[in-house]
């Protein structure tokens, strides 16, 4: 390959000569230091390229190396738990090799080559398997079962394969095509970033991912396999939230992706995490965890290879069957770096600067994100082997009995950090047009210290309706029911504010200041909660469920004694009211202090005389369900 010539150096934009046979998007080593870059635009033999290293130091002259590859990232064992920048280059191998400060033109594998796994295969020798088939396992920090897989594109059947301990390089199986060709199988496979990872095919999102957090799961809850945006001016809790969801949501894997912000909040996130168990494993959270950091003092250009390196990592986790949650915090910090490459590249700026594919670009990221059936060994021959016995032991003769089917999903939380809090500016316009629930941080709410900040007005959620189902069958029947007159109670209240700021108070009915009480109920003892609080940062949604239901029994309770003539001052101090704002802190499987309540809220506001029995707030049927169950 020609070695070309830098003409050019702005910025993070490198443009170089001498290089007719390079490719879009490929991987060039720039400058003496061989900074990494990657060929974003192509003009004869000249080369624009972003590198992903400061680019102090280049000049004219300086040689450009093709490296006939494009931006790829490593899959294989040692993925989780680590630390990288936006070229997957672990941050402690770094470190390490060049002092506290990062030095550029390193290179250090995504992977190390000298840890060892133990390598349990599933198959054996003359076993047809094809791209996905998984052909054993290994133990990542123990619990995490990392499944091998054959690449995509490749297909065959097993000529070798040796368990034991292995580096994730050496060839673990040999694989013999159909023509013949033997491939080498390693624990380690290659992905080009910016491509998709390939998948069976799209299935429906129907499953809730549970996040702890009142206001998302029972308000704009998300579904896995689904995409959010959490847009909110400085300040307003949108890294707090995307932590919330890192430490809580059910899902197996996560990536989190700080992209472009200050580096404190990494920080926070590598103090913590070590620090804090795995609800379902009991484990330190890092060790499901891929960290991402690229912070606002890193080159700008890597910022949109962090996205796309975070989400292809997302892609092979799901590919193995795991439910996996990617974090990018922020996306705005991405569609910046995009402004300034494009601006440099002289192209016709569209919105605000920003480029016109801005919103394609965030397009095809999100789109990443689903449900999947993954791919997985598919019998091509009825006849073989396998096929006649996975056919015998299912006793359905079918499509199944041929295929190994497992599905895998990625839900995508992006955070967007608009400038002064303005909705309408184009990175949350064109995050909008993609995502499906959009959880809207208010700087308002904030100031009054309501958190998290989520303005309950102006977010929504576009699952309710197919979350429903699940809903009924897992938390209660009445779940969405809840949730809606909730939902109207705080909208009917922001109509009587405005009512009660032109003419006050004394011009709502009595029933409707029990509503506006309502709704100061719901905000305070359901919306509001504290993510630092050990007793309220996590609410299952069978608690969730209840604490609405109580609210709301209050409510229709004050409501039935209104009717009846009584006053609304009457139920103004009554004890209960503490008991309910303090229910939250409850333990979420304390279903004795749950029903307790509810006999404290009928004694306290009595439906009529003979009202003495109550009916236990938490579903029979979900009395036992844990969070997570059936999920
Ligand atoms: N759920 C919560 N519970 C308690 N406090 C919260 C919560 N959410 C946010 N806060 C408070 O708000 C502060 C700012 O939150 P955070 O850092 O998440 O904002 P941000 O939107 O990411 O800001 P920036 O735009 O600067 O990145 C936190 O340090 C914390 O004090
Ligand atoms: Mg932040």
């Amino acid at each position: 390959m020609t070695t070309g010539r830098i003409k050019k150096v702005a910025g993070p934009l490198v443009v170089a000569t001498g290089l007719p046979a390079a490719q879009m998007y490929e991987l060039v080593r720039v400058g003496e230091l061989g900074l990494v870059g990657e060929i974003i635009e192509m003009r004869g033999s000249e080369a624009s390229i972003q590198v992903y290293e400061e680019t102090q130091g280049l000049a004219p002259g300086q040689p450009v190396e093709p490296t006939g590859q494009p931006l790829s990232v490593e899959l294989g064992p040692g993925l989780l738990a680590s630390v990288y920048d936006g070229m997957q280059r672990p941050l402690a191998a770094l470190r390490d090799a060049a002092g506290a400060f990062l030095s550029r033109g390193l290179s250090s594998p995504g992977l190390s080559r000298e840890a060892l796994w133990d390598f349990k295969p599933s198959v054996g020798v003359g076993a047809w398997v094809n791209a996905g088939s998984i052909i054993g396992t290994v133990r990542e920090h123990e619990v995490f079962e990392h499944r091998i897989m054959v690449p995509p594109g490749l297909s065959g059947t097993i000529a070798s394969i040796t368990g034991g301990w292995h580096h994730v390089d050496d060839v673990v199986a040999t694989l013999q095509s159909r023509d013949g060709s033997v491939h080498e199988l390693t624990l380690l496979q290659r992905w080009p970033v910016r491509t998709a990872r390939p998948y069976r095919e799209r299935k429906l999102a129907t499953e809730p991912l549970i996040t702890g957090t009142r206001v998302i799961d029972s308000f704009f809850p998300l579904l896995k396999g689904g995409v959010a945006c959490i847009p909110g001016p400085f300040g307003a809790g949108k890294t707090v939230t995307q932590h919330q969801i890192a430490k809580w949501a059910n899902a197996q894997v996560v990536i989190f992706i700080g992209c472009g912000e200050r580096g404190n909040e990494m920080t926070d996130v590598l103090r913590e995490f070590p620090e804090l168990t795995d609800p379902a494993t009991g484990r330190p959270l890092l060790q499901r965890t891929v960290l991402i950091a690229n912070t606002s003092n890193m080159p700008v250009a890597a910022r949109e290879a962090s996205v796309y390196t975070g989400i292809t990592i997302a892609e092979y986790f799901r590919d193995m069957g795991y439910e996996v949650v990617l974090q990018a915090d922020s996306t705005s910090r991405w569609a910046e770096a995009m402004r300034e490459i494009s601006g440099r590249l002289e192209e016709m700026p569209g919105e605000e600067g920003y480029p016109a594919y801005l919103g394609s670009r965030l397009a095809a990221f999100y789109e990443r994100a689903g449900v999947v059936q993954c791919l997985s060994t598919e019998y091509p021959d009825p006849s073989t082997r396998e096929a006649a016995a996975r056919a015998a032991a299912l006793k359905t003769p079918g499509a199944d009995a041929y295929c190994d089917c497992r599905t895998g999903s990625v839900s995508v939380v992006g955070s967007v950090s608009p400038p002064g809090g303005d909705l309408s500016e184009p990175v949350v316009q064109n995050t909008l047009r993609v995502v499906k629930v959009f959880w809207a941080l208010q700087d308002t709410l904030a100031f009054q210290r309501h958190f998290p900040a989520i303005d309950w007005i102006g977010s929504y959620s576009l699952y309710l309706d197919r979350l429903e189902p699940w809903w009924a069958e897992h938390v209660a029947g009445d779940y969405r029911q809840l949730r809606d007159r909730a939902a109207g109670i705080l909208a009917r209240e922001q109509e009587l504010t405005e009512i009660v700021r032109l003419v006050g108070m004394d011009a709502l009915s009595p029933a409707e200041q029990a509503s506006m009480d309502c709704a100061r109920m719901i905000r305070e003892d359901f919306l509001q909660q504290n993510a630092f609080r050990d007793d309220d940062q996590f609410s299952s949604l069978t608690k969730q469920a209840c604490l609405l239901r109580l609210i709301l029994d209050f409510h229709d309770r004050i409501l039935a004694a209104l009717d009846a003539g009584a006053e609304l001052a009457d139920f103004d101090g009554l004890a209960v009211r503490d008991a309910l704002a303090r229910a939250k802190y409850l333990a979420d499987d304390d279903s004795t202090a749950f029903s307790d309540l509810a006999a404290a809220i009928a004694a306290a506001v009595p439906l009529n005389e003979t009202d003495g029995a109550h009916t236990p707030p938490i579903d029979a049927r979900t009395e036992t369900a844990q969070v997570g169950e059936g999920v």
